[in-house]
Formats: C-alpha cells, structure tokens, sequence
C-alpha cells in the first residue's frame, strides 16, 4: 500500500526563485488535489492509482509544506493560488478540476475567484469558504508562539487535534507518520501558512457564486470544521454536501468512500 508520506518521483519547477515540488500522474483531463496545513502532496499517494485511469492527477507540495520552499513571510491564500496557476502554466494546462483538503480548500477557492475561467469543478474536502473566527485567529497566533518555543509538541497537538478520540485510535501509524513528515518543514514556512489561513477572508460570496460546477465532502465529526456549520454553507451557497463518518482527514479516513465519489462526480461533463 501507497506511504501517505513517501516523496519520491516527485519533479521541481522554479516559482520565480523558489523550488516547488509536484508530480503528474494518468491520463485523461486534468484533475489537481490540494493537501491541507502540515501535509504533503503525499496524503494523496493511495487516492492516485484509483483516479489516474480518468484524470491527469497534478500534486504539489505547497510552499512550506513537504520539499517545497517557504517563498515569503505570509502565504496568503491567494499566493498559493497563484503558485498553482504558474505550475499549470508551466504544464500548458488551462482547464482543471480542484480538489482542496481543508488549508488545500481555502487555496482552491482563491484560485477560484482569481482565475475562474480556468475551473471546470471544485470539491472542498473537510474544508470551509467561511474566514476564521475571532478566537479561531487569536488560537493562530497563539500557535505562532508555541511553534517558536516548542516546535515538536506543537506539530504533535495539531496534528492530533485534526482527529477525534476515536479515529486516533484507528491510525497511530499514519499520525506518527504525518508527524515524523511534519516536523521537517521549516518553522518559517510552517509560520507563514498559519498566518496565510489566520488572515484569509471569507469567499462565501465566492463559492455561491461559482459557475463551475462544486461539491463540498464533510466529516460527520471534523473537529476543525463543524458539520452545523458546512451544513449551512452548503445551503447557502447551493452546493451540493456529501458527508461521509468520522473527522478532519476523510482522505485517509475514509478513503474509498472519497475515491467513489471524485469517480462519481463529473468535473468535465465526460
Ligand atoms: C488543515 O487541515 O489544513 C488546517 O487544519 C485547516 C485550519 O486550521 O483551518
């Protein structure tokens, strides 16, 4: 079985002086997945041989995150968004459908309203249009304190946190994984993507406007984004809401339930 934290076969391109890393897997139209805060684009190592028969799967690490480089103080979403739009352009690919885990989530729907023309589908995964909270942006900062004292516990806590009770007992291995992977990147990456999400606005507005077709995957039990408040996104921006059980990380939770929906859902009309 795929490692969700192997990184090989992945190949770099320069955003101006920076390296990213990414990879191009299938055949088909171009299907791009989005990892979310403290992941890598290899939480979507066992999704890829399951999509790559229908789609050109494009993975990055974003900046910060996984081999790619930290490119500025702040990662605002829309920075990320635009790291996407030059990897495409360096593809030669115009048209994408975009999958976002959760920090993934907030990139895709920047890039959606910077570039809308270039979105066939949009699929939020454990992910919200709506800007953080006024205690949701002091916990970020906060978060900036402890990733300076203590690095390790703080990667420890949050990577825990994005599980429940219940589903940490279902993937030790995974978790130390993703923490072992985690405690790699760079405290300045890691600090310039948490003050890009603490800062990001809200694009309610974007998503209910979205003329690409959209889709929102949420976790019956997601710690990070409360099922009560997807359920009224979903409602107010008329976008359609599959939820599947368990937390933050339906990717790795419940894996086949996600691979039958991105291969029931038709990002193309195909
Ligand atoms: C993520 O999983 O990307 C983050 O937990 C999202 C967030 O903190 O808002």
């Amino acid at each position: 079985m795929a490692d969700i934290c192997a990184e090989d076969k992945k190949m770099k391109y320069h955003y101006n002086d920076f390296t990213i890393f990414y990879s191009v897997s299938g055949t088909g139209p171009a299907l791009v997945l989005l990892h979310g805060f403290l992941e890598s684009s290899a939480i979507w190592n066992r999704l890829i041989p399951e999509l790559s028969d229908r789609y050109t799967v494009i993975i990055l690490d974003l900046p910060g995150h996984g081999k790619s480089e930290t490119i500025d103080e702040i990662h605002s979403m829309e920075l990320l968004a635009e790291v996407v739009n030059n990897l495409l352009g360096h593809l030669e690919i115009e048209t994408v459908g975009m999958v976002g885990h959760s920090m993934g989530g907030y990139v895709a729907l920047a890039f959606a309203e910077l570039f809308p023309r270039k979105l066939a589908g949009l699929v939020l995964l454990n992910s919200t249009a709506v800007a953080d909270s006024k205690e949701r942006k002091e916990n970020r900062t906060r978060a900036l304190r402890l990733l300076e004292m203590d690095k390790k516990s703080f990667i420890g806590m949050a990577i825990s946190n994005l599980f429940t009770e219940e589903t940490r007992l279902l993937f030790p291995t995974e978790i130390e994984s993703l923490k072992i992977a985690a405690y790699s990147f760079p405290n300045k990456g890691i600090m310039a993507n948490i003050k890009g999400m603490r800062d990001r606005k809200d694009r309610t507005h974007i998503l209910k406007q979205l003329t690409a077709k959209k889709w929102i995957i949420a976790g019956t039990k997601d710690p990070i984004v409360p099922l009560s408040q997807i359920k009224l996104l979903s409602a107010a921006t008329h976008t359609p809401l599959y939820t599947v059980k368990g937390s933050h990380m339906s990717w790795l939770e419940n894996e086949e339930e996600i691979v039958k929906i991105m291969l029931f859902i038709d990002f193309f009309d195909i």
